[in-house]
């Protein structure tokens, strides 16, 4: 017989959302310039444009805000954090900012110089922008079945540590700053990187001098993933698996809008208390006072229940990564092309292969993500040529390997039915494919250009 396993939670509150005709929708995508960050949200259905500050909070986050200690400075509410953070991650230090960008742009600003290179797994597109404006080149070392929407390798996050040995060996160590390691690979598909391969790269990064910081956004749902299928941790908890990794690096940047469940927040942690003052004299010019960086006090109290409730019980990251692996067979069973393994945050459609009678330069990402949201108003996005930029040598669009729609789940938001629409339109959108017309740009931002890009059909 079989036996259901549900979401740890029910309902206490809810949002209407308004369904919109498919003619509404042919209006409003053109009026966007066919970039689905454009769109309004009244326009939108389900909207799967990222699980970035999308979250449901709790009722003990709701009434933790409550306590918000609104202090200038040295409020209560920035100790709870610090002691949250300490507690799950272990780090000693602590920088409070607005969101995880804040934490990249000090954390670059502070630890590379014009020339530099940082290695990294896979790219993220502030986090590169960041490196990027603090002069340092950014060298994407993952391995190589990141890059193969068709690989359906484990670890797709792992750091190749070949590659690593080669770009230090060529650069010298003193070139580069830091190993950005980000958990649960963004761009890749969601996809983690092993235990082994984070203690290797740590071990390998000591005997060099060089510090590893971790992007540790989804170090939970990374956690879940080393947890389920790497030898030796089915009986470990979440909570001591997040710990470990965290343990194997020297600080991170975190975007608090996704793992730690909150609307709004980030931080930068690390153990060097040196670096930490640097980056308190960074935190007051650009953010905010050390205890409270870019947060109101009652941001900091539903961070600090966000961090713990996160790893309070292995129920809620298995309810979470099980709906995205839900959606994500789903659409397998309906023949449409996905990466796999199924990441812990969203489902990446292959754009490449399922509008392939569009050239790469035509944005067939972009092009599907516009297809969907007409068919049923369920917003996804782009991850593909257009995230990716021009290369800044060549002025050429960078083309890179994986041409992906990210369908995000916000966490505990939408419900088993939310995720069969959103998979019959898919589906639906797949079998009419040879349909979708390909993109140009008629607006082209110099930077982080898919977020105010416009488009017009070629
Ligand atoms: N690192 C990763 C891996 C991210 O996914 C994000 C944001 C950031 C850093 C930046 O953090 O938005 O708080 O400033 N990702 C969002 C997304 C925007 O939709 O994937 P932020």
């Amino acid at each position: 017989m079989t036996r259901s396993w549900a979401e740890p939670w029910k309902i206490k509150m809810v949002e209407p959302i308004t369904m919109t005709t498919r003619d509404h929708r042919e209006r409003t995508i053109v009026d966007a310039g066919y970039n689905t960050f454009l769109l309004r949200s009244e326009d939108v259905y389900i909207d799967l444009l990222t699980d970035s500050g999308t979250t449901a909070m709790s009722d003990r986050q709701w009434s933790a805000m409550l306590l918000g200690d609104e202090s200038y400075a040295g409020a209560t509410s920035f100790y709870k954090l610090v002691d949250a953070v300490h507690d799950v991650y272990g780090y000693e230090e602590l920088i409070p900012t607005h969101q995880g960008r804040g934490a990249e742009h000090i954390l670059s600003q502070l630890l590379i110089k014009p020339g530099d290179v940082v290695p990294g797994n896979m790219y993220f597109t502030t986090t590169r922008y960041h490196q990027e404006a603090a002069g340092g080149r950014f060298v994407d070392v993952i391995v190589d079945e990141a890059h193969d929407p068709e690989s359906i390798f484990p670890f797709k996050g792992n750091i190749d540590l070949d590659k690593l040995r080669a770009v230090v060996e060529d650069v010298g160590s003193d070139r580069v700053p830091y190993v950005s390691f980000e958990t649960n690979v963004n761009m890749a598909g969601g996809q983690p990187a092993s235990m082994a391969n984070i203690k290797d790269v740590h071990a390998y990064c000591r005997e060099n001098g060089i510090p590893v910081m971790l992007d540790a956004t989804r170090a939970l749902e990374n956690a879940y993933f080393i947890q389920q299928r790497e030898k030796g941790y089915a009986g470990h908890s979440i909570a001591e698996i997040v710990r470990e990794i965290a343990d194997h690096s020297d600080g991170a940047t975190v975007s608090s809008k996704k793992d730690n469940l909150v609307n709004i927040g980030g931080f930068l942690a690390v153990r060097d208390p040196d670096l930490a003052m640097k980056a308190r004299a960074m935190l007051v010019a650009f953010e905010g006072l050390h205890t409270y960086g870019g947060m109101a006090g009652r941001d900091m109290e539903a961070l600090a229940e966000g961090i713990r409730e996160m790893v309070a019980n292995d129920d809620h990251v298995r309810a979470r990564v099980g709906q995205v692996e839900y959606l994500g067979h789903q659409l397998i069973d309906a023949g449409v092309p996905v990466i796999q393994p199924i990441g812990g945050h969203g489902v990446f459609l292959d754009a490449g292969r399922i509008l392939d009678h569009l050239d790469q330069d035509e944005f067939p990402a972009q092009a599907l993500a516009a297809a969907i949201y007409v068919d049923s108003g369920v917003r996804g996005m782009e991850r593909g040529n257009v995230s990716a930029g021009r290369d800044p040598e060549t002025g050429e669009n960078r083309r890179p390997k994986l041409e992906l729609v990210r369908l995000t789940i916000p966490r505990r938001v939408y419900t088993q039915s939310h995720m069969d629409v959103v998979s019959e339109s898919v589906g639906e959108v797949f079998e009419n494919r040879r349909s979708v017309q390909g993109l140009k740009f008629s607006y082209e931002p110099d930077s982080l250009r898919f977020f105010q890009a416009r488009f017009s059909a070629v």
